[in-house]
């Protein structure tokens, strides 16, 4: 292999993503090429479903019978494209052990045995480029890991799983229901295999996994995301937060502290408040939007596809031109996370019970008098201050419905109001709470 000759990468699936990324070089050859000093060709591919109808030109490129042989065959770098964790965590680390760049789109792998993989990686020395993992087409891991690295990151915020984002657009704009919602999500293709993957929340806790170890220098942990779904989520809430002047957004959530507490972070996936002048809460439909914020940079937000064959594709290549420039210079890495594995730390991760916030409370009340007196009054002992209170005028024999946003305060101590609250008559079942960000 010389420096100017093609880059052969070996494809393992041949799904969305595979497909996308063989149209993209076919359109973007020779302005690729321009970039890199040479060609990037797939020249070997392997996939589940041979006879499956692909909307990419397959002419110049070798099938091979299983995912082994193209990690085998003579290519320069190989992209594991098929997802989930076996065979692909055995496929990146046979890759790895032959010394050959691995670039994934497999937040799953990643983000629940990454450590490994980089540790393997470091020993070889191989390059691992996962940019596609998180967040699509939106260049995000290289933005926190090298553009932002200037900073100490405190905070990020973002709409990670475009499913979720889909289905409360949906929701919000046409009062559908949930499940109505999650249908048409699931016929435009944009959930995962398991739709509970999407709406709760776990594909979004593994890409927070990854964000925060690059914007923290923190180990990969899954298990540390407290994670709640948006299946609990009622068009009615959303009608209320709009009234209050909030959108409801599935957020994930990644804050790094280190106080009296010692070093912590929150990992939290969850429905959330969001102002509805903010960016993320302008960013609808399938669109996914992170909002880093930097101690010298201050607020950044990236927006964009975080689905899509091509969008997709658009980070898989430009995971392939850094592995061809790192086959060129090897010396030059830049460490997996950002931070030299001997960097980085190992923070306390805090449960919902711990964190701070603000939240907003539906309760369903008999339309007497004294109701409202007899609730603020408990929320006043535990020293919870009302920002703004929406009273819904009940029908004819119905019940009034509130809608409270609180101070911030710990969330045990919210727990401890929605108890109280609950024992009073005249306060029915059913009672809801959703957090409030407000990124000040
Ligand atoms: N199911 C994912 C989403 C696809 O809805 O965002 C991209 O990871």
């Amino acid at each position: 292999m010389s420096a100017d000759s093609p880059l052969r990468v070996g494809l393992l699936g041949l799904g969305t993503v595979g497909q996308g990324v063989l149209r993209v070089l076919a359109q973007n050859g020779d302005e690729i090429e321009r970039r890199l000093g040479r060609r990037v060709v797939v020249t070997h591919a392997a996939m589940r479903d041979i006879k499956a109808r692909r909307d990419c030109d397959l002419s110049n490129v070798t099938i091979c019978a299983s995912a082994a042989e193209v990690v085998a065959a003579d290519v320069d770098v190989v992209a594991e494209l098929i997802g989930g964790m076996q065979p692909a965590q055995q496929l990146v680390l046979a890759a790895i052990a032959r010394g050959k760049p691995v670039v994934t789109a497999n937040k799953a792998l990643i983000a629940e045995h990454g450590n490994e993989i980089f540790a393997a990686a470091q020993a070889k020395n191989v390059f691992v480029g996962f940019e596609a993992a998180v967040a699509g087409g939106i260049p995000i891991i290289k933005a926190v890991r090298e553009g932002l690295s200037a900073n100490r990151i405190d905070s990020l915020a973002g709409i990670i799983n475009g499913t979720s984002n889909y289905i409360l657009t949906q929701m919000s704009r046409r009062g559908i229901t949930f499940g109505e919602a999650l249908a048409e999500a699931q016929k435009l293709g944009y959930a995962e295999a398991d739709p509970s993957f999407d709406v709760e929340g776990v594909d979004a806790a593994h890409k927070l996994t990854i964000l925060a170890s690059l914007a923290f220098g923190t180990k990969l942990r899954f298990a540390a995301v407290a994670t709640e779904g948006i299946s609990k989520v009622l068009p009615q809430d959303i009608q209320l937060a709009q009234e209050l002047g909030y959108r409801i957004k599935s957020l994930a959530i990644a804050k790094h502290a280190q106080n009296e507490r010692g070093d912590t972070v929150e990992l939290r996936v969850h429905p959330t408040l969001v102002p509805a002048e903010h960016l993320l809460a302008k960013t609808d439909g399938a669109l996914n939007a992170i909002r880093v914020h930097g101690n010298a940079v201050g607020q950044t937000v990236f927006v964009g596809r975080g689905a899509g064959g091509d969008a997709t594709a658009s980070a898989v290549i430009a995971d392939l031109i850094d592995a061809a420039r790192w086959l060129a210079a090897p010396a030059q890495a830049v460490p997996y996370l950002g931070f030299g594995s001997g960097a980085l730390k190992e923070a306390r991760a805090l449960s919902f019970d711990e964190i701070e916030s603000a939240y907003y409370l539906r309760l369903r009340v008999a339309d007497e008098s004294g109701v409202l007196r007899a609730i603020t009054s408990i929320l006043a002992d535990l020293e919870i201050s009302i920002e703004a209170i929406l009273q819904k005028e009940p029908g004819e024999n119905e019940d009034a419905t509130l809608a409270i946003i609180t101070s911030q305060i710990p969330e045990s101590r919210c727990s401890r109001a929605l108890e109280k609250l609950g024992e009073l008559p005249f306060v029915r079942a059913g009672l809801s709470r959703l957090r409030v960000e407000h990124f000040e």
